[in-house]
């Protein structure tokens, strides 16, 4: 059964974000089910889900509330659009949405992925002040190793320049300001002051032509889970309001608890205009997506039709009743048993797990906002040397933990500890013991001086 899967595998699938040539010459791994926070593959294997099936999952696989959610919707329907109709658990899951959101976000509009989530985003916030008669604020700015997915605008706001630089021609093109990067910028506050000051700077002298910044709120995910210090957002919130430039929200990673917040931005209590999630939204389990956005925004689109201010964009999916049925069994879910409140605790058992890491002589920084946490790991612990990326270590470091029982992907040299958010004091406990172990493993053979 294996060796059939694998070479069917291999004879059809093409893999994401994934170098065929590399992978063809390994068996692969292949997940038949999943209990609890643990994936277990078809030759009966168990690992734990270190990285939450790419950052999204909540109560762990298989949940019995959130099963029968979806087979209760599914005796209703599975699928009606949202294109000029509407469905029951799309307005239910709205109203929950709102009521969750940061204070000021008002209307939910859908879609399937984080990435069209901030495709939504942008093109909401390029066509709000087209729509207002200011048809010159056309620009955005994002940050430096921004990540917000691979549809061709969320593309142009990315800033990792492995992922993005092969676009170039085909994108569009942002202000790109620097991300606080405390470890590589001689701490907090010179980190701090050297984006507010390039922000401000910019805003100064282009603001009329900008329409928006997209921010990854308090944790910059795919560059390596950099953190930005506290009350940082906040200080970009009010530049950006006093110069009148939109903020978007990505919170597609950080949203959720996934921080110890519900969203991130509530860390510096800050209120998006435009605010983008997904992949916690249903506890991992189905593809739904929202942009949230403010009456302001709303406002401007709604009018006589002859003014065209109509949003003309949505996907077939938009709205998937099965989608939003789970999506709001989870929220409930999490409401009932504390899940937020339970990662702000369990966030300060992490942090004291991962405090000896520290002392590894490879490990340059750790970094943990709740139960979202990337390990850097360096050649040189003095100077910060970062091992070239050719010699994956992360990727080396990932493989070793996998034939240990913890699935996770690393993110060039750091990497990556972002378990779901129901992982018991005991559970990750164990899961940092695998990755010390692991860290140990490959970077003892490396420590030559
Ligand atoms: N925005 C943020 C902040 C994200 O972290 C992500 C995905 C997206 C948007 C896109 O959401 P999606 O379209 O995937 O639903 N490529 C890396 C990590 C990607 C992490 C997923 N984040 C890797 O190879 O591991």
């Amino acid at each position: 059964n294996y060796a059939e899967l694998s070479a069917k595998n291999k004879q059809y699938v093409w893999h994401p974000f994934t170098q065929m040539k590399d992978y063809v010459a390994q068996e692969p791994l292949i997940i038949a089910r999943g209990e609890g926070i643990k994936l277990f593959d078809v030759n009966g294997k168990a690992y734990y889900d270190g990285f939450s099936s790419v950052w999204l999952n909540v109560h762990g696989h298989n949940v019995p509330e959130l099963n029968q959610a979806i087979t209760e919707q599914l005796d209703q329907i599975a699928h009606s659009t949202l294109l000029g109709m509407a469905n029951v658990p799309s307005i239910l899951l709205a109203e929950k949405l709102i009521n969750l959101a940061p204070e000021g976000l008002s209307k939910v509009f859908y879609s399937d992925n984080g990435a069209t989530a901030v495709e939504i985003s942008l093109k909401m916030a390029f066509q709000y002040w087209q729509n207002r008669g200011q048809t010159g604020k056309y620009s955005f700015i994002t940050m430096n190793n921004a990540y917000h997915g691979d549809t061709i605008g969320a593309t142009s706001v990315g800033a990792i320049p492995l992922y993005h630089q092969v676009y170039k021609p085909l994108l569009f093109s942002p202000h790109v300001i620097p991300y606080p990067y405390p470890y590589r910028q001689g701490g907090e506050e010179a980190a701090v002051q050297a984006t507010l000051s390039s922000l401000e700077s910019l805003l100064k002298e282009r603001a009329h032509e900008i329409a928006a910044m997209i921010v990854e709120p308090v944790v910059q995910g795919a560059s390596g889970m950099i953190i930005m210090p506290d009350g940082c957002l906040k200080k970009i919130a009010e530049l950006l309001r006093a110069y009148d430039v939109l903020l978007i929200a990505d919170e597609v990673a950080t949203g959720f608890g996934r921080t110890g917040k519900m969203f991130a931005c509530e860390h510096d209590g800050v209120v998006p205009d435009i605010m983008a999630v997904a992949k916690g939204l249903t506890g991992g389990y189905l593809p739904v997506a929202a942009t949230l956005v403010t009456e302001q925004i709303y406002d401007a689109f709604f009018a006589d039709y002859e003014e065209q201010k109509t949003f003309f964009h949505g996907h077939s999916f938009t709205g998937n009743p099965l989608g939003c049925a789970v999506a709001l069994a989870n929220l409930r879910l999490m409401e009932e048993r504390g899940v937020v409140e339970q990662v702000a605790q369990k966030a300060i058992n992490l942090d004291q797990l991962l405090e000896p890491l520290r002392d590894l002589p490879h490990v340059g920084d750790i970094r943990q906002k709740g139960l979202m946490a990337g390990i850097e790991l360096v050649r040189d612990k003095e100077t910060k040397e970062p091992y070239h990326w050719n010699e994956r270590i992360g990727l080396r470091v990932c493989q070793i933990a996998r034939e240990k029982g913890l699935l996770t992907r690393p993110l060039g040299n750091v990497i990556v500890f972002i378990p779901p958010l129901v992982s018991t004091p005991e559970e990750l406990a164990d899961m940092v013991r695998i990755l010390t172990e692991s860290i140990q493993d490959v970077t003892t053979g490396e420590t030559e001086e």
